[in-house]
């Protein structure tokens, strides 16, 4: 899929993106160096995030870091002051699918503390620890990755749900603390983008299958979302084309949130 025509929109600035070695994270990662920043690819997955790091310009750097954790959060942090002197971008992008597709009634518990460390612990560790070196260089600019499960019910497993509702709560809290230090703070919602993520909690390997069923649920005909498509949405709340933009969720579902077809008015 071809690239945002202008290059150069992020020149000299230092991003990490969390979960950069595949999907959501990857496509951003590619977009980001071709804006001409220099980005730390933050994830568990170490083989994929190291090839991705060899294969663009010199400037990708791979780190292991499992957002659930805070240590490994501050030390990726620690780690772009250190090797860069600064950070501009924070994606706060890793995620995980909660697998537990029981009703309430039957929910296994631990799964919703393991998805809540990833996405909403995780997410609460980038803000802290961004916040913690923007904050005396009074600029930086703060992304999460939420999902239309952040702003519906009903669409994915509780955990999940919970914790990218939980995630747009954080964003619009550290608007409300950090504008003051010139930092702004948003998240995008994408709806549904066929990764390992989706098609596994599909139980599906076929990609094809998994992007004519999520627009099949969809609400704009003759578009597939992609995983460039959100990276083009976080390029935009990263660059300066957004200065004025704080606290927003970008939701990026073709307008799938806005309207149930089930009313039968517009949908033939
Ligand atoms: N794919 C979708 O339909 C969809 C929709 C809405 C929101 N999202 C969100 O988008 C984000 C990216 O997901 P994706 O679709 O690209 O899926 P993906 O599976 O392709 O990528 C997720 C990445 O996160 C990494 N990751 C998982 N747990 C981690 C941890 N503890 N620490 C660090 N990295 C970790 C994985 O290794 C992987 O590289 C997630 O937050 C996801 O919830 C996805």
């Amino acid at each position: 899929m071809p690239l945002t025509g202008v290059e150069g929109r992020l020149e000299g600035k230092v991003a990490i993106v969390t979960g950069g070695a595949h999907g959501i994270g990857e496509a951003t990662v590619r977009l980001f160096t071709t804006h001409g920043a220099k980005v730390i690819i933050a994830d568990i997955r170490d083989a994929a995030g190291q090839k991705l790091a060899e294969s663009l310009p010199q400037w990708a750097i791979y780190i292991h870091c499992d957002v659930s954790k805070e240590e490994d959060v501050k030390a990726a942090v620690d780690f772009a002051m250190k090797k860069h002197g600064r950070l501009d971008i924070m994606f706060n992008n890793a995620g995980r699918a909660d697998s537990n597709k029981n009703g309430v009634a039957e929910y296994e518990m631990d799964q919703f503390e393991i998805t809540m460390n990833v996405n909403a612990k995780g997410v609460m560790h980038g803000i802290k620890h961004a916040a913690r070196v923007m904050i005396p260089t009074k600029k930086g600019c703060i992304i999460s990755t939420a999902s239309v499960s952040g702003i519906m019910g009903g669409v994915t497993p509780y955990a999940y749900t919970a914790s990218k509702h939980a995630v747009i709560g954080l964003t619009k809290n550290g608007a409300a603390e950090l504008g003051k230090y010139g930092i702004r703070v948003n998240c995008v919602s994408p709806s549904l983008v066929a990764t390992e993520i989706l098609m596994d909690y599909l139980g599906s390997k076929d990609k094809g299958v998994v992007e004519a069923w999520g627009s099949s649920v969809g609400n704009l005909s003759g578009v597939m979302l992609k995983p460039e498509d959100i990276a083009e949405a976080v390029l935009y709340l990263a660059g300066d084309e957004s200065r004025y933009v704080s606290g927003h969720n970008l939701v990026v579902d073709g307008g799938s949130t806005v309207v149930n077809h089930g009313w039968g008015l517009y949908k033939k």
